[in-house]
């Protein structure tokens, strides 16, 4: 017998959530035709506190097919088990248990565990095909909630003004933040108008129909491979990174060390110094005493956006420390010029300051 709150429920659900027509703007967990069983495939006796959780979700986009009764033959149902289970993933199912229904993102108690359960992105309810966040609440903007369209705001949930960062953790809405002198363009096009590196359909403005000049977490943060599902699940590069990126220092330089880069940016232009005058030198160092010197980008560049400076400029404090004058800062010296100055110390040698 259906107990009156579920009754309550299912009315409440149907009434703010009509269902739409088949086809890719359907909600398929609740549309019969792809779910026989309907609210009962998840909620087994009708619990509503859960739907079974992250391992709920992968009995049916996991490794192997649900049972034929509970799905739509047709359904097309990628394997999202295997992602989690990669090297550099989402803690989905390695913290479990701390997701409630009814807690509010961005998370303001310091000493909150960090977690992120399927439902945390998806709306079980109302995801559909072609927008997948469908349903997940945003930021609250005074009495409302907004609801997540791009991306970027999903993310910002547990990576921008979170209070329980982790330690090194930065704020990702800040650093992409249109108003910065510099930023990787997700939110909106970039400022800095002589990018000579970009390689095509890139652009910094868009002035033909085919150029690109606003990225996505996306194109950086997803699956080693191509023909994985779509999302940032899982990766078997470091930072859950679409392409392989050294942030070590002494790294050698290679197409592979710097791949995410390169991917956008032309390498034979970097190297061959069209922008800063020095990038080869530092890049690729020398060998002595058998030791490479060359050091990664992200020693100077941050890769998402600077709050202080031009060109993405933050240097790395793990290898890069003041000068023999006590400052650590870059300054540029006209506008698209390629000239500038540097103030810092790094590999023992004093910028103070070095020019170009
Ligand atoms: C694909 C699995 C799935 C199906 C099918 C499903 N639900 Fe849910 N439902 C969930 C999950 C998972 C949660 C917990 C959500 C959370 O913790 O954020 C949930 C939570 C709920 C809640 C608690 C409040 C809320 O929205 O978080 C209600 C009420 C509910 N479901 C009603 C229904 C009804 C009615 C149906 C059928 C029309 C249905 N569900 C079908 C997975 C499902
Ligand atoms: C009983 C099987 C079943 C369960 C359990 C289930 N799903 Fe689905 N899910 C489906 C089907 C079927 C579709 C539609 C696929 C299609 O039509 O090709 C779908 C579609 C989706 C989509 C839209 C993208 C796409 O591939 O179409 C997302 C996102 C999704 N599910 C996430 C979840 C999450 C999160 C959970 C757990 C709360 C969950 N699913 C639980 C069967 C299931
Ligand atoms: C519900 C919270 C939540 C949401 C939403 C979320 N994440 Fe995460 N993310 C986490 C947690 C928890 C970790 C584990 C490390 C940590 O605590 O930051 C993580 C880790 C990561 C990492 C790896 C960090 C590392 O140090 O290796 C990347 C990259 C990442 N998330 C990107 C994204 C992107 C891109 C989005 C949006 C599409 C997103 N996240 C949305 C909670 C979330
Ligand atoms: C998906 C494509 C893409 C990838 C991958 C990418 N970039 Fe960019 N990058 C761009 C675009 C587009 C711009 C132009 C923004 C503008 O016009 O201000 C840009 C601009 C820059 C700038 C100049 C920003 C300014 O305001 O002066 C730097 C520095 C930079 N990228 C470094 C990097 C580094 C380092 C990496 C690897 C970690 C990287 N990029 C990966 C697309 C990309
Ligand atoms: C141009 C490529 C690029 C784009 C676009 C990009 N990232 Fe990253 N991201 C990186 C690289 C490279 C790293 C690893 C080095 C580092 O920490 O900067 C990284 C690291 C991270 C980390 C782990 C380190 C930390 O500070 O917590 C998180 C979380 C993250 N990115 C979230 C995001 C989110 C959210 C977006 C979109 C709003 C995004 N990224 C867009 C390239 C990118
Ligand atoms: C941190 C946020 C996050 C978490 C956690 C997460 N997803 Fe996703 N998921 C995304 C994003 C972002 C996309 C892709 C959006 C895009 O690129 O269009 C996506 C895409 C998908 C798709 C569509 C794949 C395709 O290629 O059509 C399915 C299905 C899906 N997720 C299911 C799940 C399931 C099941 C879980 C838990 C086991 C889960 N997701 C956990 C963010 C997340
Ligand atoms: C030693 C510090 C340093 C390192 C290491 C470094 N850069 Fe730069 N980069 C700079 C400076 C300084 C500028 C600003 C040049 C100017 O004045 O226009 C710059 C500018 C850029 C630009 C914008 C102009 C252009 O060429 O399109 C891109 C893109 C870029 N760097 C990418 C990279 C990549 C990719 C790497 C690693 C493979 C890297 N940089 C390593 C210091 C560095």
């Amino acid at each position: 017998m259906l107990k009156l709150a579920t009754i309550i429920c299912l009315f409440l659900l149907g009434s703010t959530v009509p269902l739409l027509a088949a086809g890719q703007n359907a909600r398929p967990h609740i549309d019969r035709n792809s779910l026989p069983y309907g609210c009962g495939t998840c909620h087994v006796g009708f619990d509503f506190n859960s739907g079974g959780g992250s391992e709920g979700c992968v009995s049916c986009h996991g490794k192997s097919r649900p049972p034929r009764e509970f799905v739509d033959s047709n359904a097309v149902l990628r394997d999202l088990e295997s992602e989690f289970k990669k090297r550099y993933r989402h803690p989905t199912f390695d913290v479990r248990g701390v997701h409630k229904a009814n807690e509010v993102l961005p998370e303001q108690n310091p000493r909150a565990s960090r977690h992120a359960d399927c439902v945390d992105c998806h709306n079980p309810h109302l995801t559909t095909q072609t927008n997948v966040f469908a349903g997940i609440k945003g930021k609250r903007v005074g009495n409302s909630v907004t609801e997540i369209v791009n991306e970027y705001d999903l993310c910002y949930l547990c990576h921008g003004d979170s209070l329980n960062l982790p330690g090194r953790a930065t704020n990702k809405r800040a650093e992409f933040s249109v108003n910065n002198p510099s930023f990787h363009p997700v939110e909106g096009e970039g400022k800095n108008l002589a990018v000579i590196s970009l390689l095509k359909p890139y652009r910094e403005k868009k002035t033909d129909p085919g150029d690109v000049s606003v990225i996505s977490c996306r194109d950086c943060h997803g699956s080693e491979s191509s023909t994985s599902p779509r999302g940032p699940h899982g990766s078997a590069n470091q930072y859950i990174l679409v392409e392989n990126f050294s942030t070590r220092d002494r790294e050698p330089e290679s197409a592979t060390a710097y791949a995410l880069c390169y991917r956008c940016h032309n390498r034979t232009s970097i190297l061959g110094d069209e922008s800063f005058r020095f990038h080869s030198q530092h890049i690729k160092g020398k060998v002595t005493v058998g030791m490479n010197n060359g050091t990664s980008c992200y020693t100077c560049h941050n890769s998402h956006g600077s709050v202080d400076a031009k060109y993405l400029i933050r240097f790395n404090r793990d290898i890069v420390s003041a000068s023999s004058s006590g400052l650590l800062k870059f300054t540029e010296k006209g506008t698209s010029a390629f000239r500038g100055e540097c103030y810092l110390t790094c590999h023992g040698v004093d910028h103070n300051p070095k020019s170009y």
